[in-house]
């Protein structure tokens, strides 16, 4: 019970390693607020994780909104008294050739990817300092540190949020609020399953040979990671970014 009556906040909690975060979270004792823009899954999700004896609560909420984001915080705060954890983790893959891209998918992807993050750390922020204590997690990703065609906006908003996680350790460590983030590798949930429909299969079988590991990783494998930051464990952890790749970062490997 690492996690035991701290309030959790995981934005994009419908599916993949948000879902895992949130299931992995109330396992360990924390209350659950899994938000997410599919209001129908995440209410789905939430209710899923209640009957395992958690409390969890679903809430519809587009982070590309500020009012929506607003309204998720005041929720939490009204429903619960406080914010411990606030997990960054919804998202949109958009793809494109710089040269191509339309103005307008970058300027959707930065909106809900990045932008996102200024939202819910705007509104949540304030009631971490008055408590003294907080654990926010942002999830990264390695395109912030790797280069793959076609992804500049993707990873310009991953490498961002890395910038703002550390920006933010630095200013606010003093108040005892925490900032890291989590980069994860290719990892086996619906948004590389859409890829896959779009790309064809044989990206999987590419994308895990990108990994030392040789193969994709578990949203579980990110869950148990954000435990760990989430947790009294990690107290003297900030401006961290914590790769769970599988060795994706150590490559090229040597070959014969
Ligand atoms: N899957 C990977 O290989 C991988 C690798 C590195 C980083 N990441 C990052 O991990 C995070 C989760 O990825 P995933 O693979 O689980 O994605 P996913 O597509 O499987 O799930 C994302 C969730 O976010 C929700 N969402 C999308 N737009 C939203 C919005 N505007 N408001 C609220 N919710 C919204 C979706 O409904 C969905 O439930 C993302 O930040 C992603 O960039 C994923």
């Amino acid at each position: 019970m690492r996690l035991k009556d701290k309030v959790a906040i995981i934005t994009g909690a419908a599916n993949g390693i948000g879902l895992s975060i949130a299931e992995a979270f109330a396992k360990e004792g924390a209350v659950v607020v899994l938000a997410d823009i599919d209001e129908k899954k995440v209410l789905e999700e939430a209710k899923q994780i209640s009957i395992s004896g958690a409390i969890a609560l679903g809430i519809k909420c587009d982070v590309g909104h500020t009012e929506a984001v607003k309204n998720l915080i005041q929720t939490v705060m009204g429903q619960f008294g406080k914010i411990d954890i606030l997990v960054n983790n919804a998202a949109v893959a958009i793809g494109g050739n710089i040269v191509e891209m339309p103005e307008s998918d970058w300027d959707t992807l930065m909106n809900i990817n990045l932008k996102s993050v200024y939202r819910t750390i705007k509104e949540s922020l304030p009631h971490m300092l008055q408590q003294k204590s907080g654990s926010v997690i942002n999830i990264s990703s390695t395109q912030a540190f790797r280069s793959w065609y076609n992804w500049t906006a993707y990873a310009g908003a991953k490498g961002a949020m890395l910038a703002m996680t550390n920006q933010l350790a630095g200013q606010f460590g003093a108040s005892n609020v925490r900032f890291n983030s989590i980069s994860p590798g290719a990892i086996n949930t619906p948004m590389n399953a859409k890829r896959a429909e779009i790309e064809g299969t044989a990206f999987l079988e590419k994308s895990a040979a990108q990994h030392a590991m040789n193969r994709l990783g578990t949203p579980t494998e990110v869950a148990m990671t954000a435990v760990f930051l989430a947790s009294d464990e990690a107290g003297f952890i900030t401006g961290e970014d914590i790769k769970v790749d599988g060795g994706l970062c150590t490559l090229p490997r040597y070959t014969e």
